[in-house]
């Protein structure tokens, strides 16, 4: 569990630039190469709601933008009792770029729950079908 400390702090401050006037869900997440670099995301919502980007999306693709691949863990933090598990949306993608990586879900309160990808998302569409 420790070793997912820096990662969930991480998330808990992207969470505090979440821009969710629409739903007033705050998320934050983190995603942690290979490499040992953290990227981090919170979810941008918009006027036209579907636009909205979810937190780990964010985080992913920030991380890809800036050439980094290959990823071990995920954290998604929320305020909530009920830990914030990652949207269908963003399991394909952190399936992509992360395959069956941990992932952590926190809250403010310092519960943790931790989870496999191949758990969340059995049986994914992937590049393997190409
Ligand atoms: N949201 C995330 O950012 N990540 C999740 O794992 C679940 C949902 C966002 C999308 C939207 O801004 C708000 O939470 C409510 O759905």
């Amino acid at each position: 569990m420790a070793e997912h400390d820096a990662l969930i702090a991480a998330a808990r401050t992207a969470r505090e630039h979440a821009h969710a006037p629409y739903s007033n869900f705050r998320v934050g997440a983190a995603v942690r190469a290979k490499s040992g670099r953290i990227f981090t995301g919170c979810n941008v919502e918009n006027a036209t709601y579907g636009l909205t980007l979810c937190a780990e999306r964010v985080a992913i693709f920030k991380a890809i933008s800036e050439g980094e691949r290959g990823f071990d863990s995920v954290a998604v933090v929320t305020d909530t009792d009920s830990l914030t598990p990652p949207c269908g949306a963003c399991r394909q993608i952190i399936w992509e770029f992360c395959g069956d990586a941990h992932v952590v879900l926190a809250n403010l309160k310092g519960k943790v729950e931790l989870h496999r990808m191949s758990a969340l998302f059995p049986k994914p569409f992937d590049q393997s079908f190409l």
